[in-house]
This record gives C-alpha cells, sequence and structure tokens, in this order.
C-alpha cells in the first residue's frame, strides 16, 4: 500500500507537541509492514538545510501555486525520517514558513495552509506517485480531501486515491472568516449555515476534512467515544455522529529508539525494569544541575507540557494551596500562555527548594525529567492521547492522571486495580475535574511512594508496558484499506 503522510509537523525537523512524535514515527511503523510511505512537512526556517542534510528535489523542480490570487514559486527538499528510508519532502516557501514560530496568529495562518495543501497534490502529480492514501493530520491539511475531490478532481490521477483524517485535537479547527474562501479557491456555493466547510459563520478546515475524507479517526478509543458528546466535541460532534461508520479511535503507539531509558542518549545513567535502583542517579543528577537539594525519600513531581488549559493547568493552580503541602519537589518544563508561564515562574521564586521552573522548549531536558522523576503529573481537562503519560510508565515515572481521553486508556489505577484483587495498577488516576479530586490523588500517590515495595511494583508494572507502534500501525493499514474501499467503491 503506498500511503502520503501529509503533516505539520515530524520529528525531528518540526515538533511542538505529540504530532511531531506521531508522524516522525508511525511512517516508519508502516514502512516496516511493507507499506510505501512519503512524508510531506512544512520547510519551517528552523529545519536547516546543512544540519539535516536536505537535497534538492529535481524531480519536482519549482511548483507555481497560487493562493489568494498569488503565485509563490514552491521548491522541494528530501531526507529521510532518521534510522529509516522513509522519504520526506520538505514544501518550501520562506514567505509563508520563515517563521520564529511552526505555528503563529499572523493574518495570513490559513494561507500557509492552503498553499501546503496544494503544494502536497501538486508534488505528488510532478513526482508521478499516486499514493492510495493521504493520511491528513489536523486542521492544518484539512483542506486536502475536498480538494481531492473537487478543485483537482479534473486530474484523473487522483480518481483511485482515498484520504484519511486524522483527529489529533478536536479543539483546535482551523476556523477562518468568509473571506478565506477566496484565498483557498473553494467554490462560494460551498459556504451556507451547516455547510460541509461552516461552523459559526466561519470556514473551518477541520470541518472541511471531516466531511471530505474518506474515512476518519482519533488518537484514542476513548476520546473518540468523548468527542460524540457536546463536552469534548467541541462542536464538530454533530459532524462526527454524521461520520460515525467511518470514524475509529487508535490508540498512538511510542518509538521505544527515542524513548527508552535504556538507550536513552540524552539521559546520564541507562537502567530497566531490572535495574530499577539506577534510575535515582537521574534523579541526584538533574537535581544537582537545577541546583535544588536532593532527598531520596521525598518524591520528585515532574511536568512537561504545552502550558494551555486543556493540561489542567487551572485545576493545579485552584489546587495549588494544598498541593504545595505535599511533601515533594516538583520540576516543570513548559511553555504557553502567560499566565501559566507566569503563575509557574512564581511558584519557582518562592519555593526555591521545591520548585524548578523552566519556561521554553528543550528537548532534552524532558528526556532527563522523565529519567529523574519519581510522579509524572498530568491532569488534563481532556487528552486525545497524550504521550508523556506512556513515556512516564516507561521511564519508571508513576503518572498521576486525570481519566480522560488516551490517559484512560494507558494508566491504570494502583488502588481501583488493588481493590478487584490485582496488583497489575501502573499508576494512579482521578475522574472529576477539580481541585480536591487531583488533591487527594496526588496525596495517594505521594502516600504510596513512602512504601518502597510497593512503589517498585508500581514502576515495574509499568514498565513492563508496551505501547509500541506495531500494533497501532496495522490498525492503520485496515483503516487504510477501507477507505480505498469507499473511494474505489
Ligand atoms: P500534546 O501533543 O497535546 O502537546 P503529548 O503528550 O501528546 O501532548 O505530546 C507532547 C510532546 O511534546 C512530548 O513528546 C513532550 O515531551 C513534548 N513537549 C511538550 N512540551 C515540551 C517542552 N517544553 N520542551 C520539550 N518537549 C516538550
Ligand atoms: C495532540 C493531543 C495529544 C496527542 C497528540 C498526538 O497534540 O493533544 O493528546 O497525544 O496530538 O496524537
Amino acid at each position: 500500500m503506498k500511503i502520503a503522510f501529509a503533516t505539520s509537523e515530524a520529528f525531528p525537523y518540526a515538533k511542538t507537541g505529540g504530532l511531531g512524535d506521531v508522524a516522525g514515527a508511525l511512517p516508519k511503523a508502516l514502512a516496516q509492514l511493507g507499506c510505501d510511505v512519503k512524508v510531506f512537512l512544512p520547510k519551517y526556517s528552523s529545519i536547516d538545510n546543512t544540519k539535516f542534510d536536505l537535497s534538492y528535489c529535481w524531480p519536482i523542480g519549482e511548483m507555481p501555486i497560487r493562493v489568494y490570487g498569488k503565485t509563490h514559486n514552491v521548491n522541494v527538499f528530501t531526507a529521510n525520517l532518521p534510522g529509516s528510508d522513509v522519504p520526506v519532502y520538505f514544501i518550501d516557501s520562506p514567505e509563508y514558513y520563515n517563521r520564529p514560530e511552526i505555528y503563529t496568529n499572523d493574518e495570513d495562518e490559513d494561507e500557509r495552509f492552503i498553499l501546503f495543501s496544494k503544494a502536497v497534490l501538486e508534488a505528488l502529480q510532478r513526482l508521478k506517485w499516486q499514493p492510495d492514501v493521504i493520511n491528513c493530520s489536523d486542521w492544518q491539511t484539512g483542506l486536502i480531501p475536498l480538494y481531492i475531490k473537487d478543485n483537482y478532481s479534473w486530474d484523473r490521477f487522483f480518481d483511485p486515491v482515498a484520504t484519511v483524517l486524522t483527529i489529533h485535537n478536536i479543539g483546535y479547527q482551523g476556523r477562518f472568516p468568509q473571506e478565506t474562501l477566496y484565498k483557498a479557491e473553494i467554490r462560494p456555493e460551498l459556504f451556507y449555515e451547516n455547510s460541509p466547510v461552516e461552523i459559526w459563520n466561519s470556514l473551518s478546515f477541520l470541518k472541511t476534512g471531516l466531511m471530505y475524507a474518506d474515512m476518519i479517526n482519533t488518537v484514542s478509543e476513548t476520546y473518540a467515544q468523548e468527542i460524540l458528546s457536546s463536552t469534548y466535541g467541541a462542536g464538530l460532534e454533530g459532524v462526527l455522529h454524521y461520520r460515525i461508520n467511518d470514524f475509529f479511535g487508535i490508540i498512538n503507539g511510542v518509538d521505544y529508539n527515542v524513548w527508552n531509558p535504556e538507550s536513552d542518549k540524552h539521559i546520564p545513567y541507562h537502567y530497566t525494569k531490572e535495574s530499577l535502583h539506577r534510575k535515582i542517579e537521574n534523579k541526584k543528577y538533574l537535581l544537582n544541575a537545577i541546583r535544588m537539594p536532593f532527598y531520596p525519600e521525598k518524591p520528585l513531581i515532574g511536568i512537561i507540557s504545552r502550558l494551555v488549559k486543556q493540561k489542567g493547568f487551572d485545576l493545579i493552580q485552584s489546587a495549588f494551596n494544598q498541593l504545595i503541602k505535599l511533601d515533594a519537589q516538583w520540576v516543570i518544563l513548559g511553555s504557553g500562555e502567560d499566565q501559566y508561564e507566569d503563575f509557574f515562574r512564581a511558584a519557582a521564586y518562592s519555593h526555591p527548594d521545591r520548585i524548578y521552573t523552566y519556561i521554553g522548549y528543550n528537548n532534552e531536558l524532558s528526556h532527563l525529567i522523565e529519567a529523574a522523576s519519581d510522579i509524572f503529573l498530568m491532569p488534563s481537562a481532556y487528552e486525545p492521547c497524550g504521550l508523556n503519560q506512556i513515556y512516564s510508565l516507561r521511564y519508571g515515572s508513576v503518572p498521576v492522571v486525570r481519566r480522560t481521553g488516551g490517559l484512560a486508556d494507558t494508566v491504570f489505577d494502583w488502588h481501583d486495580l488493588l481493590y478487584n484483587g490485582s496488583e497489575a495498577g501502573t499508576g494512579f488516576s482521578f475522574n472529576d475535574y477539580t481541585p480536591d479530586a487531583l488533591n487527594s490523588t496526588l496525596y495517594r500517590a505521594v502516600k504510596t511512594f513512602d512504601d518502597k515495595t510497593t512503589w517498585e511494583r508500581i514502576m515495574f508494572n509499568g514498565m513492563s508496558q508496551d505501547f509500541s507502534w506495531e500494533v497501532s500501525a496495522k490498525k492503520y493499514l485496515e483503516l487504510y484499506q477501507k477507505a480505498v474501499k469507499k473511494r474505489r467503491g
């Protein structure tokens, strides 16, 4: 099967969150199953030609691509996903992608991804490489399914090409004013109240993708259920009900070549579930590096996150006066909304021995925190899949999570299972999105930490979990087959 994977992030080239990890790993797992996969990614200015050894793609050459009446001369570079022969095609349009950040609030944010979506299709034409499926990711590539069925339908090349749209986060819908129709060259008659492209009087790239893709999926089974409700569906639950027969949940996997305490190149002391005692050396190392005192008997609570409301930071803020009474230390890595950045900066300032905050993006530190922490906190309001709690399981950094989306599918509460006579729990979790539920659950974890035998059992259970991509990649393959069948009748 031939798969074109269109994405706005792919590790190690471009990443702000979990989409980057997924797009850096799933295509490789598909290739291992025998698929022929090509990844398409914008060439952001942060992607350095020399560092990544990119080469110019002569078979494609320069492509004139029109957005909002203006023609842009787009070039394409290539390199492989490291450790594989899966090629990545970098769509180069400096005017759009030479910006300090991958995503912007600039006025032409819509144009940036209109150009990308068209460029993917035109690159396929020029490569004369006809995929069976284009797997689109989130709103940034949501127009592709419509383009195939409408704007580019003159080209019979696309007749057999099916599309799948993967929802990594339904909270980001790519909503733009009606005027964006003209920028995107979408026929104006497609825009009316409740039309396939319209929501709340705006044009939504995500809704468009959900309506026109042959198959749809999201990144965990629980989230797939949740977003059918108005509480989690962010206004698109009706669309998902309409597409219910074509909508699936597939849990993300982990690239254990990148996230593995046995071989992680960013951590000083490697360890396995058989040499758990070595983990504490990483904690000592990190605490020393950040100039915090080391107490073996006090748990270190780690947080690595985009600092946005989705991740439960309003809850942490409201519960903070209680949480700080727990006998623990904290290390927080993240960036995002000012209010949370300021909050954690201030918290570290007033508790220098207890709280360390690093505001910014730091890949190396994220690995070190996984290896050094005793507890990993992720009390999300919603979580499509979540990868950090899965990494934490493998690093023996026991997750404390809210039971929602992928968190519910990957972390099993120690006490809940114990109550049912099983010692298979891997973490601690709570249902209610309240400061009390968060506080009492973290309290449970911190108290359990005192009981070393139990704690090591929980760590061992977590480290024994296997979330490698193989199983999920097979499910993607089945989904692609369904999409092809639907498209070709
Ligand atoms: P989301 O995609 O919603 O942000 P995930 O848990 O799926 O959440 O994935 C987050 C990914 O981004 C993880 O690989 C995590 O380590 C990484 N990450 C998040 N914030 C930072 C940061 N400030 N520095 C380095 N890596 C980060
Ligand atoms: C999104 C979600 C996160 C998920 C990631 C990769 O960013 O917020 O839960 O793990 O995509 O699918």
